[in-house]
């Protein structure tokens, strides 16, 4: 008989979860306005609103952790982590951040102006946020077929290499940089080939314009080269890594999703005038060269971090986990973005709360209508996350509207997707009679979906 698959790992030490009745998570719901950020944590019993930060250090990181050396400058630590990122990167230049946003923030304040054109596939929220409060314009160049979520393509988040042309043909004066996201969050943790990643290079190189990798989750997308792209297979994931990067200039990270730790972030790049433009942005906003918005202790954990989340075994536990649980939602006949993606499951709301009208937004009402049956938290990646437009302050109903469910890194087992994925089906089930769905009774301008306060419509 052939042996089942099991996780490369064993669990040394455990955090309670605790059950809730039904009764108690309708009045805690309420007492949340609707809004599942709004929850305390001890009111969900299966997580799923997020692989940032969530994940579980293994034994060595928490053994590096005590090694941390909290020196202001020149800290070995640093060194460590520079040393680590050099290598599994190729990228000389380090800048230490306290998450991927401040990545963000500060290679951008060297290089993004008003008026900037920043081309990009499906560029993540802060990404953007971080560009349109600059005044400068995030250029979305994704594959049109990410959109269709049954149709099955192995490399879904994909730059369209016609789109992009098209943007560097038109604006390439107003082009500071291209950022390809590595999983593509946005359309469902899909991943960009290295044949596209090629393919944008030999673009920016005909404009003359550098690329950055938005590498939250690079790791999981040499993955996907390794298993689906054609002449990886026998390559490591170490290596698969170095050769995305090298179609690259630079990078800003995220380190809280591949490094699995639960804070930290950097930038890293080959070119010596980014990091000396980048530098005077990090003494301000981060803190000094060498930690950044870190402490020696979180850049130990993150060099063994990332060093343990580019080996095969780790990667192989964490997606098969993704996909078992994708699985169990193709038994039931529950429409998600297909293929299933590196970090989470992005359930077709649009296709399963048919009843309610997109104005009383059907994501957010599965994401409510999930955690009454269960405690399992996901999140709304749709309209309510789109914000309304800046000019016209109508709701911005042209994208998908999508369910979420991460699934953290070394947390969960099988049985807890089998929970969710029941819970999903009870929902399913009873689906078409749900015919009404949420209205805002409070939002913010911006990034709405934190704070907005709704009310059941019944
Ligand atoms: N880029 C991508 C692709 C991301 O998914 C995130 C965060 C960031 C940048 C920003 O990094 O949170 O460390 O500041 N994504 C989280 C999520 C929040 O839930 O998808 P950060």
């Amino acid at each position: 008989m052939e042996l089942p698959f099991a996780e490369s790992w064993r669990i040394k030490m455990v955090e309670p979860i605790k059950k809730s009745t039904r009764e108690e998570r309708e009045q805690w719901m309420k007492e949340a306005d609707y809004n599942l950020f709004q929850l305390r944590s001890e009111q969900v019993y299966i997580d799923c609103l997020t692989d940032s930060g969530t994940g579980a250090m293994s034994d060595r990181q928490w053994a590096a952790v005590m090694m941390g050396d909290e020196s202001y400058a020149g800290s070995s630590s640093f060194f460590h982590l520079k040393e680590t990122i050099n290598k599994i990167t190729g990228f000389e230049y380090v800048i230490p951040t306290h998450q991927g946003r401040a990545a963000e923030n500060v290679l951008f304040s060297h290089l993004v102006k008003a008026g900037s054109i920043v081309p990009g596939n499906s560029h993540f929220d802060t990404t953007k946020g971080h560009i349109e409060s600059r005044k400068a314009t995030a250029l979305d160049c994704t594959i049109d077929e990410a959109k269709d979520t049954q149709l099955e393509i192995p490399f879904k988040g994909n730059v369209d290499p016609k789109k992009l042309e098209t943007a560097l043909a038109e604006h390439h004066e107003n082009v500071p940089f291209i950022i390809v996201t590595i999983t593509n969050n946005t359309a469902g943790g899909q991943p960009v080939s290295m044949q596209n990643l090629r393919e944008v290079r030999a673009i920016a190189d005909k404009y003359g314009k550098r690329v950055v990798l938005d590498s939250a989750r690079f790791a999981e997308n040499a993955y996907f080269i390794k298993t689906r792209e054609e002449g990886y297979a026998d390559k490591t994931i170490k290596e698969i890594a170095l050769e995305m990067f090298s179609l690259a200039d630079g990078m800003t990270m995220s380190a809280k999703k591949d490094g699995i730790v639960n804070m930290g972030g950097f930038i890293a790049t080959r070119h010596e005038d980014w990091y000396e433009g980048a530098k005077r942005f990090c003494i301000p906003f981060e803190g000094y060269l060498t930690y950044g918005g870190m402490n020696g202790r979180d850049m130990e954990a993150l060099a063994v971090g990332l060093d343990e989340n580019t080996e095969f075994d780790n990667l192989e536990t964490r997606i098969h986990q993704v996909e078992f649980l994708a699985g169990l939602l193709d038994e039931y006949g529950i429409p998600y973005q297909r293929p299933v993606g590196g970090h989470a499951i992005f359930v077709d709301a649009s296709k399963v709360l048919t009843n309610v009208p997109k104005e009383e937004f059907p994501a957010q009402t599965l994401a409510i209508e999930l955690y009454l049956e269960a405690g399992v938290r996901g999140c709304e990646i749709g309209y309510i996350l789109a914000d309304r437009d800046p000019v016209t302050r109508e709701n911005r109903f042209g994208g998908l509207d999508l369910l979420r469910l991460c699934v953290a890194r070394r947390v969960y087992t099988d049985n807890h997707m089998r929970v969710i994925a029941a819970a999903l089906k009870n929902v399913f089930d009873r689906r078409d009679s749900i015919t009404r769905g949420v209205k805002i009774v409070w939002e913010a301008e911006l990034m709405r979906h934190f704070t907005v306060k709704l009310e059941r419509l019944q």
